[in-house]
Parts: C-alpha cells; sequence; structure tokens
C-alpha cells in the first residue's frame, strides 16, 4: 500500500479512536440534569414536560431552580396564580407537601407563615388546614404554645381582650378557660411519689388513695408529718424566722384524702359549694394530701399570719425552699383567695426560681416546666 495512503487512514483511525473515546467519555458523565441546582435545567424531565404543558416552560426556567417547584409540577398541582408564592416557600420533606401548601396559599397565609408552619407546627397542620385563617406569627415567641389548644386560645382571647397573647396562652394551658374541676390531669401513685414538684390545683388530681411514703413528724407536734424533705426544710425555715424574731407555728401539714373530705364537707355545709370552693380543695386536689403543704400561724388567737410576717414570708420561705402558693392579687390563675399561711414546699433551687419570675405556680410550671415532662 502506498505510504502517505497509510498514514492517511492512520490519521483518519486515530481521528475515529479519539471521537469516539470522547462521545462515550461524554455519554457516561453527562449527567440528566447539571449537578448546579440554580440551573434551569435541573428539573426532570416530567417536570420540564408539566412545565410546557402549562406554557411555564420559559418563565421557570428562566428563574433559578426550586425543589418547590419541581414537587408541584411532579405531583400535577401547580397553580399558575400561586407562582410567585412558590418560589418563597422552603421545601420541606413532608406528605402531601404540593396540596398543603395550596390549601395553605388559598387560606391566605404568606410566604414567610407558610415557612414558619412547615417548620413548626409540621406534625399538626391538619388543625390549620381546618379551619379559617389565623395570624400563626403571633404565637412565634410563646415557648409554651400548644397548636392543640388554639380553638381554646381564640375563643378565650374573643372573651379577654384585655389579656396578650402570651397570657391567654398560659391561662389556658393551666385550665382556666374551663370551668374549675370540670376535667382534670389524674396522676399516678408513683409520678407524686417521684416528683416532689409536682403540679397540684384544681386540675391536676391525686390519687384518692395517695398517701406519701416517707411522712416524718415536726419537732412542733409529733402528730404532724411532712414529707421527709420538706419537714426538715420547715425546720430551717421555723429557726430562720426565729433569729429574725418572725415566730410562727404550722398548725395544718399533711392531711389525708379523708380529713380534706371532712373538711371540704364541712365548709360547703357552711357557705355553700361556691364559696367553699374558693378556700379549700376538694379532697384529691390538695397540696395538703402531698405532703409538701403547710399552714403557719404567727399565734393561736387567729389562724393566719400577721402582715409582718406575711411580708417576711414572702421574702424568705423560697431561701428555705417553700412559697406562698396562694398570693395576693391571684385569685385568678390560682383559683384560690389570699392564702398568707398556705406554704408550699418545692426545694430551694425551685423556689428560688419562682419567687424570683413573680408567677403563681400554675403558670411557672406551665412555661418553664411541662416540656421536661
Ligand atoms: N386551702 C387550700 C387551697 C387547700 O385546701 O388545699
Ligand atoms: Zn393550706
Amino acid at each position: 500500500m502506498n505510504k502517505k495512503l497509510t498514514i492517511f487512514i492512520s490519521i483518519i483511525i486515530v481521528i475515529l479512536l479519539i471521537g469516539i473515546t470522547v462521545l462515550t467519555i461524554f455519554k457516561i458523565y453527562k449527567p440528566n440534569k447539571p449537578l448546579n441546582a440554580e440551573s434551569p435545567s435541573a428539573y426532570s424531565d416530567n417536570s420540564l414536560s408539566v412545565m410546557k404543558s402549562l406554557d411555564l416552560y420559559e418563565t421557570i426556567n428562566n428563574k433559578a431552580y426550586s425543589k418547590t417547584i419541581e414537587v408541584l409540577l411532579e405531583n400535577n398541582a401547580l397553580k399558575k396564580e400561586y407562582l410567585n408564592i412558590y418560589y418563597e416557600i422552603d421545601y420541606v420533606d413532608l406528605n402531601n407537601f404540593s396540596s398543603i401548601i395550596n390549601q395553605l396559599i388559598a387560606k391566605t397565609y404568606n410566604s414567610e407563615e407558610i415557612n414558619y408552619i412547615l417548620t413548626y407546627i409540621k406534625d399538626d397542620i391538619n388543625i390549620l388546614l381546618n379551619m379559617e385563617y389565623i395570624d400563626i406569627l403571633a404565637f412565634k415567641n410563646i415557648t409554651n404554645f400548644d397548636i392543640n389548644n388554639l380553638d381554646r386560645y381564640l375563643a378565650y382571647q374573643e372573651k379577654n381582650t384585655d389579656y396578650d397573647l402570651a397570657t391567654v396562652v398560659t391561662y389556658v394551658n393551666i385550665g382556666l378557660d374551663k370551668e374549675g374541676y370540670s376535667e382534670y390531669t389524674e396522676y399516678t401513685t408513683e409520678e407524686v411519689n417521684n416528683d416532689l414538684t409536682i403540679l397540684v390545683n384544681k386540675y391536676h388530681k391525686l390519687p384518692d388513695d395517695y398517701v406519701p411514703n416517707d411522712l416524718v413528724s415536726l419537732s412542733y407536734n409529733e402528730n404532724y408529718y411532712l414529707r421527709q424533705q420538706a419537714a426538715q426544710a420547715f425546720e430551717s425555715l421555723t429557726a430562720a424566722g426565729i433569729l429574725e424574731g418572725v415566730i410562727f407555728y404550722p398548725f395544718s401539714p399533711y392531711r389525708s384524702f379523708e380529713t380534706q373530705s371532712v373538711l371540704y364537707n364541712r365548709y360547703v355545709a357552711r357557705d355553700g359549694i361556691a364559696s367553699a370552693d374558693t378556700y379549700s380543695a376538694r379532697p384529691g386536689f390538695s397540696e395538703h394530701q402531698l405532703g409538701l403543704a403547710v399552714d403557719v400561724r404567727s399565734s393561736n388567737l387567729s389562724d393566719n399570719l400577721t402582715p409582718e410576717h406575711y411580708e417576711w414570708m414572702l421574702d424568705n420561705s423560697y431561701k428555705y425552699g417553700f412559697i406562698v402558693r396562694y398570693p395576693k392579687g391571684k385569685q385568678h390563675i390560682t383559683q384560690f383567695i389570699e392564702e398568707p399561711w398556705h406554704l408550699r414546699y418545692l426545694g430551694i433551687e425551685l423556689a428560688t426560681k419562682v419567687h424570683d419570675s413573680g408567677l403563681t405556680y400554675d403558670e411557672y410550671y406551665d412555661i418553664y416546666m411541662k416540656t421536661q415532662d
């Protein structure tokens, strides 16, 4: 064969080989869509064809890639009139994502609200889908907001327009929108025994047969009992008072369910239910049954503290682990009249926090302790 022809054929073969190699490599490594998600052609083929059928190919491809748009296209759920707001919604991996955001937009939620809902109310979106639009971001910084109570918040707010939203949330969580005692949480004996900070009020009941398992006598009277830690703390409180000339005496410490029944029934017979309920807990609902509450008085002439002793108690009892549980001006929250004499043991750390917060224990418990449940 002619030498030139051989060289020519060889060059052609080499060129062909290089061409085939390049094409092969290109075919193998060419991704279906560019890796850069910002690229318009990052959309799947299916999305692209839906886009075309909606006559939105140009519009969407002229903008940055949006996973939200892609999922809507894939689900044939994209509504042209919502296009702009879709771009402001961050995709969240959620069943029925497309349908949810369409419903929220239809209810006039804006993108900021929708992004908040998708992130923080993820598991309970149905609650919002089943009601009219609400200003959901108003609850954003209210840490004890519970979406399950939403309709109660709205109803309570309507009736109490002078309360701010945080107050509405706390009061409803406590149960103040219900009739006292109408519905309550009943604790188990184990829960009560294991938790000195347990909340007992008209909405949180002790088991009828609950008797603390570590009651000990107070030095003042061997028939007066409190749970061991509370008894010890009470001795310290009493001693601290004596050092400052504030001398008080216990007169009603632990009370059994039966004792509380006798007392309550006596008050009802004397004053009627409505009145008795303002100053005496029904059996099962008294902190006295916990063995963590004690009533104190300045003398046996009256079952009360003198105003001076009461002031001292408000300012000092927390240092020994006690709070004044039913203070002045809080009847609408505690559901009991002011009781200067009624001390509740919580332990020094918690009593200090409650004291410093200026809140009742009902409020403090709801705002700061429920999430630890
Ligand atoms: N007096 C308080 C509320 C009680 O009966 O426990
Ligand atoms: Zn009491």
